[in-house]
């Protein structure tokens, strides 16, 4: 929610600077697209140059192009999620003050802006903006005056703002220098060859370096041409983390698809392919070596709590079937909004796993932080490196789905689950529920799955051509059982962001309980059909039930095994998938789902990348 970008190299008389923040906004823009701006220092007429437009940056870039910015040494850029302030020109980011000297972008909501706005107004000072962001610009301002040093006005104002920040700064007296500070918002510094980088992620800057710094809680970084200074917010020196980025620039490309969210769709195999890699030893033994719980505790938990937010509280769902099948232990699932505000029963023999591709989803950091207060061991299942989330938490399992750009997530989505069957197998690998080779017959299966899901999507013409012939569909529900329920869910969710149109999904067996009500004439409703090899009731209840919702007029969507004739007479439309292990399905299943939510929206004439109201990151409550 929001990106920032920070810039600093060794000419003042170079493009380069806002260049590199360019390049950085646009593959940060995922984070939020209401407003863009930008500010340079270097110019040597004791100003900042600033530019800020609302909208997405090509409104930004325009007006650069319109009326361009001098050479520079340093430069900050910001693309916005509005919060505090609607989506304006005025309200965009960077905020100046100092008189037009020092400039500030944020991300992230300072909680006692009003306290400290007061105090401001009171000393005769005027804001420009509705925004919380302008006042941290006020307040450093004043610190800087009475310090003449910029990184200690940082340090000052990060200990009087609450809430979460970061924030990124420039000043007219300081070329090649930009001063940042974080607060459980994210942060990372790039480190290049005589020059140096910020931003919200690495794929700000992961086209010029690949090595970085994690900073850690509560630090202010100041970066210059040719060092990188870390503090903490008393002023001490501090360390922050080295990393080097596994992927590059490319990955972060569209690689000639319409849309990152194509490109995503179609990345699924490798990226469920490349989260299983290496998690076996010489023996065929699954080994997780980044859970690093001891296994006497892992043994003694007696429930499990999944917790997470949208489709990747979806895909704890998925967790929930598999795990307790496996392990024979407790699972809860809850969304980590919802968790932390209802007094949930959490001990030390509770296993929390927190899911997120983020990393930095609030609502989800938030509720890891409340369950280790109360004693519970945090397992975290993360795309994002250098994320928040795994650094608090007691252990971490990686996906390894590369950057996931689109906003409606994809690939994420299917190596989440496949990280949670992982996570399940090796629990009960540990706590001796299973025989090992019946773990070992099971990951086999899982490694067979990518091969299946790039079977889906070579299928996927059939799935557009469908979308298309429903783009003037004003509602469409999803039904599914067992693990085919949080795949109507999470079908339900797709359409909804992408193409705005109603969508509901329900657990097939509560239709008779009263959402069967909805379904008229021409109700378009996708029933997800589990396999007809794994327990023959669930699979004939289903079948069931889409004869139920077609003699009331629906237009059945159905996705099946191939082979599965059973359904048959009773579909209108068939997406045809390969047989999998009924759990290992959402693999499979969810795949035509996001094809048509996503060709839905293309025929609609909508941006699948960046749907309206949404940020790729959630970094607010
Ligand atoms: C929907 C979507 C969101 C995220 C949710 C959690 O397509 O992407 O529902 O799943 O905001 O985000 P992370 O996984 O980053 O915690």
């Amino acid at each position: 929610m929001c990106g920032i970008v920070g810039y600093v190299g060794p000419q003042e008389t170079s493009g380069r600077p806002l260049d590199v923040v360019l390049e950085g906004l646009r593959r940060l823009e995922y984070r939020g697209y209401d407003s863009a701006g930008v500010a340079l220092v270097g110019a040597g007429d004791g100003q900042v140059a600033a530019a800020k437009k609302a909208g997405k940056l090509a409104n930004l870039v325009a007006e650069i192009d319109a009326n361009p910015l001098p050479a520079a040494s340093a430069a900050i850029g910001h693309t916005r999620w509005a919060t505090h302030g609607g989506p304006t020109d005025r309200n965009a980011h960077p905020h100046l003050a100092d008189d037009g000297r020092l400039a500030v972008i944020h991300n992230g909501i300072v909680e006692n802006f009003a306290v400290l706005k007061a105090e401001l107004v009171d000393e005769g000072v005027t804001f420009a903006s509705e925004t919380d962001t302008e006042v941290a610009a006020q307040l450093l301002a004043r610190a800087y005056r009475d310090s003449k040093d910029l990184t200690t006005a940082m340090c000052e104002v990060a200990r009087r703002l609450e809430g979460t920040f970061t924030l990124l700064a420039v000043h007219a007296d300081l070329p090649g220098t930009v001063v940042g500070a974080r607060h459980d918002s994210p942060l990372v510094v790039g480190l290049g060859d005589g020059e140096n980088f910020m931003g919200s992620d690495v794929a700000a800057f992961v086209a010029h370096t690949s090595e970085a710094l994690e900073l850690g809680q509560d630090q202010v970084v100041t970066i210059r041409p040719d060092a990188v200074e870390v503090l903490d917010f008393d002023g001490a020196p501090a360390e922050a983390k080295h990393f080097t980025v596994d992927w590059d620039a490319a990955a972060a490309e569209k690689g000639g698809f319409e849309s990152f969210m194509d490109k995503e769709i179609h990345d699924q195999p490798q990226a469920v392919g490349d989260t299983l890699l290496g998690r076996t030893d010489a023996d065929g033994r699954l080994v997780l070596d980044d859970v690093r719980i001891d296994e006497a505790v892992l043994r003694s938990i007696d429930k499990i709590i999944v917790i997470a937010c949208g489709t990747a509280a979806y895909a704890g769902h998925v967790a929930k079937y598999a795990i307790e099948h496996w392990c024979r232990i407790p699972v809860e699932v809850e969304l980590a909004h919802e968790f932390r505000y209802r007094d949930p029963i959490v001990n030390e023999k509770t296993l929390v796993v927190a899911v997120t591709q983020s990393g930095e989803t609030m609502d989800t950091l938030m509720a890891v932080r409340h369950a280790r207060e109360q004693g519970a061991k945090v397992v975290s299942i993360v795309n994002t490196h250098g994320s928040t989330i795994p650094r608090e938490s007691d252990a971490v399992l990686y996906t390894h789905a590369g950057p996931e750009i689109a906003v409606a997530s994809t690939k994420a989505f299917l190596s989440q689950i496949t990280a949670a069957y992982l996570l399940g197998l090796y629990l009960a690998q540990l706590r001796g529920n299973k025989f090992p080779d019946e773990i070992a017959t099971l990951l086999d299966d899982l490694r067979d799955m990518p091969r299946k899901i790039q079977t889906v999507i070579e299928r996927g013409e059939y799935v557009r051509a469908v979308a298309r012939s429903m783009r003037g569909a004003s509602s469409v529900l999803f039904l599914g059982r067992h693990v085919g329920f949080p795949v109507a869910m999470e079908g339900a969710l797709k359409l909804k962001e992408l193409a705005y149109i109603h969508a509901e999904g329900f657990a097939a067996g509560e239709l008779k309980h009263g959402p069967i009500a909805l379904i008229d004439e021409g109700q378009p409703v996708f029933v997800v059909v589990p396999s007809p090899r794994g327990r023959d009731s669930l699979h004939s209840k289903v079948v069931s039930n889409i004869q139920e919702i077609r003699a009331r007029g629906a237009r059945t969507l159905v996705i099946a095994e191939d082979g599965d004739d059973a359904v048959l007479p009773y579909a209108d439309e068939i997406f045809w998938i390969p047989q999998a292990p009924t759990l290992l399905q959402p693999l499979l299943a969810t795949v035509p789902l996001q094809i048509f939510a996503m060709a839905l929206a293309t025929a609609k004439g909508l941006d699948v990348d960046q749907p309206r109201n949404l940020a790729k990151s959630v970094t607010v409550e």
